[in-house]
């Protein structure tokens, strides 16, 4: 396969300061199935997942860990849990689960976690922590973060004030521009965002379930979306439609004084077969 690397954001470091980095790959929205051969829009998840990880395991610097940001499998099958989990394995790097609407959190829980995937919630990482959130809501596509998710936040970002933090979560908590997609973002953004305000500890949010990349800055804080494993969403448009771009994932530096690189990379093009004029999914 050949692969076009895009890097964006990539910034010439100081080699002392990047010896220190935690750099984290996200991976996220692979929308596995019980069934290996099946496929979303035309696309078979499977393969394009394994293309992405392939890509994955070229990264040219040593991974600290790997997040999965939900949406890990479409049909929240023992099946699709245990294939992803012995796919994590050996790939050989830890790894931290949260799950997205496609999947059951229970199952995930119990059939992916096991050996390098984890389902921890307060990752400390020495100089950076990471905060996993669920913002599933059982039989909807829309997420919510409820007061014991709030507070678990609130808490770990005054626990761990001396040090930056990131967040983890799988819907967007703040609009992307996409009528459909924004109709199903994160339902209650305001305690969230404010419990970004009021501790200046909290420097980056990471998401999936938009299956495109988005970056912003909100209140000196990185909010980043990210591309799927498999199909991707037209970007800035109120109507479902699904992209040509290919998939990919995530990387993220987080350096030592609180900031963060950042940047998409992606297979040079999805397995064949994608079906434009699918109407959902
Ligand atoms: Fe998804």
């Amino acid at each position: 396969m050949t692969q076009e690397i895009t890097h964006i954001h990539r910034q010439p470091k100081d080699r002392s300061n990047q010896e220190m980095s935690l750099r984290i790959l996200q991976i996220t929205d692979c929308h596995l199935q019980a069934d290996p051969e099946w496929k979303l829009a035309g696309i078979n998840t499977q393969t394009s997942f394994e293309w992405v990880m392939d890509l994955a395991s070229q990264d040219p610097k040593r991974i600290d860990l790997i997040l999965l940001t939900g949406d890990l499998v479409h049909d929240a099958s023992v099946e699709g849990y245990r294939r992803l989990n012995q796919h994590i394995q050996s790939f050989g790097i830890r790894t931290c689960c949260l799950p997205g609407n496609h999947d059951k959190p229970a199952e995930l829980y119990k059939h992916l976690t096991g050996g390098l995937i984890e389902a921890t919630k307060v990752i400390d990482l020495g100089s950076w922590v990471v905060v996993m959130l669920d913002s599933t809501i059982p039989h909807s596509e829309g997420g919510h973060l409820r007061d014991q998710e709030l507070e678990l936040l609130q808490q770990s970002l005054h626990d761990y004030a001396d040090r930056p933090v990131l967040i983890a979560l799988h819907h967007h908590p703040i609009k992307i521009n996409s009528a459909w997609m924004d109709n199903m973002a994160l339902d209650n953004p305001g305690p969230f965002l404010s419990i970004l305000d009021q501790n200046k500890n909290a420097k980056g949010v990471i998401w999936g379930h938009i299956h495109q990349n988005f970056e912003t800055v909100y209140n000196g804080i990185q909010m980043l979306g990210t591309p799927s494993t498999c199909i991707q969403f037209v970007e800035n448009q109120d109507s479902f439609g699904i992209s040509t771009a290919p998939p990919g994932f995530r990387w993220l530096e987080l350096r030592p004084d609180g900031s963060i690189s950042t940047g998409i990379e992606r297979v040079a093009a999805l397995p064949p077969g994608l079906d434009l004029k699918t109407a959902g999914y």
